[in-house]
């Protein structure tokens, strides 16, 4: 179990100044059992794909005809975009983000997102982080935070900052860096 467990535990040392001993057990699986808390760092690229025919992310609500137009407020996607180790749709997918996001913001490009990041490979595997803030994406780096998780997850709380990447202006399609900052234990 433990060689395939390596390279995402491997992949998120190099990236990160982890406090995640490589040898740390995995969580208990009593709750009234808990070990020491520590702060984790894990960083990777949210590819947010609305073009081709197989798109991660797609409209579900658009706005009425009459709403002002500059900030598309009311706007709805639901999302399945795939998380990967480095910016190239090609690098190792480490897991998805399921959920959806809304344009919120009648002044400026301001979405709500509520997301779980589901976490799919190495020690994490099944462990998912959620997600749930404001994102004026237009800024250089949006501060979310993270309201909870369940597996190595349970009880997390923290914050992400998320920076684009890379965003097609024709086709939407965005790929965004996502690092996040998450107390649990
Ligand atoms: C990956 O990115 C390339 C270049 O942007 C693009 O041509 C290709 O369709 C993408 N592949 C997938 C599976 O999204
Ligand atoms: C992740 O867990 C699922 C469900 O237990 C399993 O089917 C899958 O093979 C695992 N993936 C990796 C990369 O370990």
């Amino acid at each position: 179990m433990a060689h395939f467990l390596l390279p995402f535990t491997l992949s998120l040392l190099a990236t990160l100044s982890l406090t995640y001993p490589a040898t740390a057990k995995p969580a208990s699986t009593s709750p009234f059992k808990l070990g020491a808390e520590k702060l984790s760092h894990f960083q990777f690229y949210w590819h947010d794909i609305q073009s081709g025919s197989n798109p991660t992310s797609i409209s579900i609500l658009k706005s009425p005809p009459n709403t002002p137009a500059a900030t598309g407020f009311g706007t709805v996607n639901m999302i399945d975009d795939p998380l990967t180790e480095k910016p190239e749709n090609s690098s190792q997918m480490l897991g998805r983000a399921q959920g959806f996001y809304g344009l919120a913001s009648q002044e400026e490009m301001g979405l709500i997102m509520v997301m779980n990041f589901v976490f799919m490979t190495g020690r994490y595997n099944g462990s998912t982080l959620t997600v749930l803030g404001r994102n004026p994406v237009a800024r250089k780096v949006r501060e979310m935070p993270v309201i909870g998780g369940t597996g190595l997850f349970r009880f997390a709380r923290g914050y992400v900052h998320a920076s684009t990447y890379s965003l097609n202006m024709q086709t939407r399609d965005a790929v965004v860096k996502y690092n996040a900052y998450v107390l649990h234990y």
